[in-house]
């Protein structure tokens, strides 16, 4: 997590960080801090709290002038989120300023050796103690800032993107990489450093993605400079123009990012559709399985692996893989999978999926499965980051910059693909009868219009639903199949951003515990929609009506049972089970956020929480 940003160039460096800093906050909202290098020295600004509070601090900022900058919006890892612990950090001679996302493992060790040394700390924070060894090896071995950053970073362990600037060479900043994401815009004269390349889009589109063991020289009218960290060989760069429209990053009419991205949702499953799905003889087009067909075909086992939200995606990829495929499938939490010698084969295929592509325990998984010689496909959002430049193959989602923390459309754009995926294998292995597979792709093409349709008919009735229940402690979500996903994702969005507690189970595991917390208090979400076990659900909905549970019911167009039995009513289109969770997650999504919004919470950034989570 943490936002890094720095400028170079000729150019007022202040706006230019702070309103980076801005648009990085997703990335952690703990603390936030800039250093404006100008010939005299620097300034430095830090403040506990989200970016406004620095400003705030800042009186005139139109006299902090300097062409050199370097600024980080935190989430905080090491040391409690106040004034001290925030970045930039400055070494002990104050000669060196420096930015840093990602964990130094290892700096209780270099600190020992740096106390010894006569060094002191003002923070908590493992990146007072890299600024520290580096100024530490540079002043021993009288080096350049280039060759103190380079020697440091091969002694440490863990992960990094860091940005340094000697006071007394303001004209130039050394940036390195290592598991944590730094992209690099590039114009004539100026360079712009960014956790990703959204703060310098107005500037310039030409981005250069840092990889891991790479850092690089910025000097003021000079060409850029990359090295590698481990032997300082000198490298090309590659630099790409970026495609992307600003529009997609800006809230236009609405409150939140979050409900922005919920009602785009129609517009990005069609976009993860456009090209893949033939409207006119329902042929399926993924480059990423094109190219790779006879290892899908033949794959012996699929293991999906994932975080938050996006494991949710997968559990949802299982059953639909499975059902259509017929190849075992098995869901692991990234976290749990990196740790655990996972069995791989070499006819194995792992998907990894993330919305932001660098998230640190899905991108060790990702390594960790390739070492092992499995097949790595991809299912990322965002284009060109850590994990979908390093899987084998893979498929964007093209639901476009998600902003609010809380994922929405990603979610329902990894689904679309993972529909797209279990049909296209599922028809290639002939484990899907010609008509099944005609059928489900006539009614993928039919889903934008019924997730519009989905996001008009709910929205008055989620509203009175929220203010019923918005001060309560706890909410139960229930669904069985391909649906018990959708129930842990909608208390998941529920949890994030009103803090309220909430669980989600499927429906029949209730009966093995958590019935006992049923009572008249007790809201229970279950989505009771007329595909797959409804009959049981049916008893399910009865057993906590028994219990005086109050029951808020998801269900199709025209139903009658599980309405009659209900407290409240949400309805969804009619659709096939395999499609649903595309149209039953809207409504809980909609229900987090009026719940959210009536209790006055922020909700694209919720407390303690961050978009990447860029850390283990
Ligand atoms: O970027 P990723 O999809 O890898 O992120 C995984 C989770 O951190 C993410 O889905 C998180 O759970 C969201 N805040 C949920 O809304």
């Amino acid at each position: 997590m943490c936002g890094i940003i720095g400028y170079l160039g000729y150019r007022e460096a202040y706006p230019i960080l702070i309103n980076g800093l801005k648009k990085l906050e997703y990335r952690g909202y703990d603390s936030s801090g800039i250093a404006i290098f100008c010939k005299n020295g620097y300034r430095l600004y830090k403040s506990k709290g989200k970016v406004n509070e620095l400003k705030k601090k800042i009186f005139s900022p139109h006299k902090i002038k300097g062409t050199t900058g370097i600024g980080h919006t935190r989430w905080a890892t090491h040391g409690i989120p106040d004034d001290v612990n925030a970045h930039p950090h400055v070494s002990n001679s104050n000669e060196l300023i420096l930015i840093h996302n990602g964990i130094i493992e290892n700096y209780h060790a270099i600190k020992i050796i740096l106390l010894k040394n006569g060094f002191t700390f003002k923070s908590k924070t493992d990146t007072e103690v890299l600024v520290n060894l580096i100024e530490y090896i540079q002043k021993k071995n009288k080096l350049s800032l280039e060759e103190a950053v380079r020697i440091s970073l091969t002694e440490i362990v863990g992960a990094y993107s860091i940005a340094v600037v000697e006071k007394s060479h303001p004209e130039r900043i050394v940036i390195a990489k290592l598991g944590s994401p730094l992209a690099l815009g590039i114009n004539e004269r100026e360079f712009f450093i960014a956790s990703d390349p959204i703060p310098f889009l107005d500037y310039t589109k030409n981005v250069l993605y840092l990889k891991d063991g790479e850092m690089a020289i910025l000097s003021k009218n000079k060409e850029l400079d990359l090295r590698k960290i481990l032997d300082n060989h000198k490298l090309s760069p590659i630099i790409k123009e970026l495609q992307i429209n600003l529009k997609e990053i800006e809230k236009g009419e609405y409150k939140y990012f979050m409900l922005k991205e919920i009602y785009e949702q129609p517009r990005t499953i069609l976009d993860t559709l456009r090209g893949r799905l033939s409207i006119t003889d329902g042929f399926i087009c993924i480059n990423g399985i094109e190219f790779n067909k006879d290892i899908f075909v033949n794959a012996k086992c699929i293991t999906i692996v994932a975080c938050g939200t996006s494991w949710h995606a997968s559990l949802i990829g299982e059953y639909l893989l499975e059902e259509l495929t017929r190849i075992p499938v098995e869901v692991e939490y990234a976290s749990e999978f990196r740790y655990r010698n996972p069995i791989l084969e070499k006819e194995d295929i792992v998907i990894v999926i993330s919305q932001s592509g660098e998230t640190a325990d899905t991108l060790a998984a990702l390594n960790l499965a390739k070492k092992k010689g499995a097949f790595v496909f991809g299912i990322c959002n965002v284009v060109g980051s850590s994990i979908a430049r390093n899987v084998d193959a893979g498929a964007y989602t093209h639901a476009g910059p998600e902003i609010g923390v809380a994922s929405t459309k990603a979610f329902t754009a990894q689904i679309t693909v993972l529909v797209l995926l279990a049909l296209k294998i599922g028809k290639e292995r002939l484990s899907i009868t010609e008509s099944r597979y005609n059928s489900l792709c006539q009614e993928l093409r039919s889903i934008p219009e019924k997730v519009n349709k989905t996001l008009k008919i709910d929205e008055d009735s989620i509203k009175e639903i929220s203010k019923i229940y918005s001060n309560v402690n706890n909410f139960l979500y229930l669904g069985r199949g391909i649906n018990f996903p959708v129930a842990l994702e909608g208390a998941l969005k529920l949890k994030e951003i009103s803090y309220i507690h909430a669980e989600g189970y499927p429906a029949a595991e209730m009966k093995h515990g958590p019935i006992a917390l049923i009572d008249e208090n007790m809201p229970v979400v279950i989505i009771a929609t007329k595909k797959g076990c409804y009959e049981k659900i049916i008893g399910n909905i009865q057993e906590i009506k028994a219990r005086k549970g109050k029951i808020i019911a998801i269900v199709n167009e025209g139903d009658i049972q599980a309405s009659m039995l209900a407290d409240h009513v949400i309805k969804v289109p009619n659709i096939s089970e395999e499609l649903s969770p595309l149209v039953t997650v809207i409504p809980l999504q909609l229900l987090a956020y009026q719940i959210a919004f009536i209790r006055g919470e922020n909700i694209d950034q919720p407390r303690n929480l961050a978009k990447s989570v860029t850390v283990e």
